[in-house]
């Protein structure tokens, strides 16, 4: 069987414990922790949070640790309630949202890294630019030839429900980095969000470029390197189901055959 063995500078040593010194209810959070500023390996400190004085959720603890334990640890958020997709990480081995997800669904310690196979900027921040660069390629806004009308492009309720499980995609990534042919081909591969965004642009009933949307992704790097494994569907935080999306384009690159 083949070993890998990670360069020395990528092995994640044990970092530093902050106690939570007289507190009753205590959790272990685990994070890791890598500062590109200085030439360390990245580490895995330990800080224990009194849950009696935090709040229910996984970033609750996280802010709360940045406040008053340690203000070295950068992370990203902004909502904090599941709707800008900028707290995405791998918590308790899952990616998912640390706003919506709770301290209490997970036993023992909770253990917490960025999200997986992304370039990390600085501790639980993944660099998403390329994932960005990826979503813009796809076009996604309303493309049309017809002239516009006095007022905005109408559609019909059964058009508009075509939608749904497509536009509450809020771009968190979860999916993409959960996906394993998006860890290996991510430089040709669109992924699960970007296909689930390319699908939520070809099936609107407004846009007017559904054959130039097909004929973009019809290559087998961009959409055929997905094989079903629905790690996607498994890890969104809103319950979408991106492989099923992916599905749907292709049925259409075969209908049009
Ligand atoms: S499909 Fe789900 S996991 Fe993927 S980017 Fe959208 S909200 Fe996040
Ligand atoms: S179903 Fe496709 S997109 Fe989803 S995780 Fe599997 S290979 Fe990736
Ligand atoms: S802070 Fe916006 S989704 Fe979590």
């Amino acid at each position: 069987m083949a070993e890998f063995i990670l360069p020395i500078k990528s092995r994640v040593k044990k970092g530093k414990t902050f106690k939570a010194e007289g507190a009753a209810r205590v959790k272990r959070f685990l994070i890791y922790r890598w500062d590109p500023d200085n030439d360390d390996n990245p580490r895995v400190d330990t800080y224990e949070v009194d849950l009696d004085t935090c709040g229910p959720m996984v970033l609750d603890a996280i802010i709360k640790i940045k406040d008053e334990i340690d203000s070295t640890l950068s992370f990203r958020r902004s909502c904090r309630e599941g709707i800008c997709g900028s707290c995405a990480m791998n918590i308790d081995g899952l990616n998912t949202l640390a706003c919506t997800k709770a301290i209490d669904d997970i036993q023992g310690d909770v253990r917490i890294y960025p999200l997986p196979h992304m370039k990390v900027v600085k501790d639980l921040i993944p660099d998403m630019t390329h994932f960005y660069a990826q979503y813009a390629s796809i076009k996604p806004w309303i493309r049309t030839q017809t002239p516009a009308p006095d007022r905005e492009r109408l559609q019909s309720v059964e058009d508009r429900a075509k939608l749904d499980g497509l536009y509450e995609c809020i771009l968190c990534a979860c999916c993409s980095t959960s996906c394993p042919s998006y860890w290996w081909n991510s430089d040709r591969y669109l992924g699960p969000a970007v296909l689930l965004q390319a699908y939520r642009w070809i099936v609107d009933s407004r846009d007017e470029a559904t054959g130039e949307r097909l004929d973009d992704l019809e290559d087998p790097f961009k959409l055929y390197r997905c094989h079903t494994i629905m790690n996607c569907a498994h890890t969104c935080p809103k319950g979408l189901n991106p492989a099923k999306a992916i599905a749907e384009i292709k049925k259409k690159m075969v209908a049009r055959r």
